[in-house]
């Protein structure tokens, strides 16, 4: 078993692959359960499959989606939770049901409750058919910070200080990123039937490297796709640069 790689021109080329890939999956399976990523590395996918969905008639109304994870305490209504980050960049301009979009409750007064209702709702759905994951400049999956184990189910995480860091560019100021996060764990991300994992970008390449190349440890969380059966990383030519073996 070994990780898929697919080397691409740019971010452009990237997000189209992935949104092709998509495509191709929700009009082989209409009730298509999808897992979807936040972040800026999705952000283009989203915009090509906005774009078949209006141009080509690509059709949600039947898709299920579950994201990776979510901010806690943030409202919905605040910019980077990522039940808005969604909505805006996804959902509002293709025809999904909202009901069948399903963000971790970071508002949530029983957390640990929320986070076994999450295991139980995507166990009720079928299990995830396709999962779009980014990574972090750490090898962060979801918000799996390195040292997490490959066991954990979706669960109340601490962020990372690096994490906190990386993602402090979307808010005002440091103070404003928040400290915790529900997320899906990497048990839960293993189960998934396939994996597309997107990079983007030189930040990326040590750690798309090391997921791929590397050995298998929690110190860097995507390096354990590579027990996967069926995951593929597209990686634009910087994200890969790090790379000892290039494009199979
Ligand atoms: C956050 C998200 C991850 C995402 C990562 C990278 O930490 N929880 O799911 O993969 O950021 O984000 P970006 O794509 O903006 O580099």
């Amino acid at each position: 078993m070994s990780i898929n790689i697919s080397i691409v021109k740019d971010y452009d080329e990237m997000s189209r692959r992935a949104a092709r890939i998509i495509a191709d999956a929700i009009r082989n399976k209409p009730n298509l359960v999808l897992g979807l990523a936040t972040g800026s590395t999705p952000v283009g996918c989203y915009q090509e499959l906005i774009r078949m969905h209006k141009e080509e008639g690509l059709d949600f109304s039947r898709v299920i989606t579950f994201n990776l994870d979510e901010y806690i305490r943030l409202p919905p209504t605040h910019p980077q939770s990522y039940r808005y980050f969604m909505d805006e960049n996804l959902f509002r301009h293709v025809n999904i049901k909202i009901e069948n979009t399903y963000v971790p409750d970071g508002l949530s007064a029983d957390l640990q409750r929320t986070c076994k209702e999450f295991e139980e709702l995507i166990k009720r759905a079928g299990g995830i058919d396709l999962q779009l994951l980014g990574i972090g400049a750490n090898g962060h999956i979801a918000f799996n910070e390195p040292g997490s184990s490959f066991d954990f189910r979706t669960m109340v995480v601490n962020l990372s200080e690096r994490t906190i860091k990386d993602n402090a560019r979307f808010f005002k100021s440091i103070e404003e990123v928040p400290r915790q996060a529900l997320s899906m764990g990497m048990g839960t991300i293993m189960e998934v039937r396939k994996i597309i994992l997107l990079a983007s970008g030189v930040g990326k390449a040590e750690a798309a490297a090391k997921s791929v190349e590397g050995p298998i440890t929690t110190d860097v969380p995507a390096s354990i796709l590579q027990r996967h059966p069926n995951c593929i990383f597209i990686l634009d030519e910087e994200a890969a640069s790090k790379l000892v073996r290039k494009a199979r």
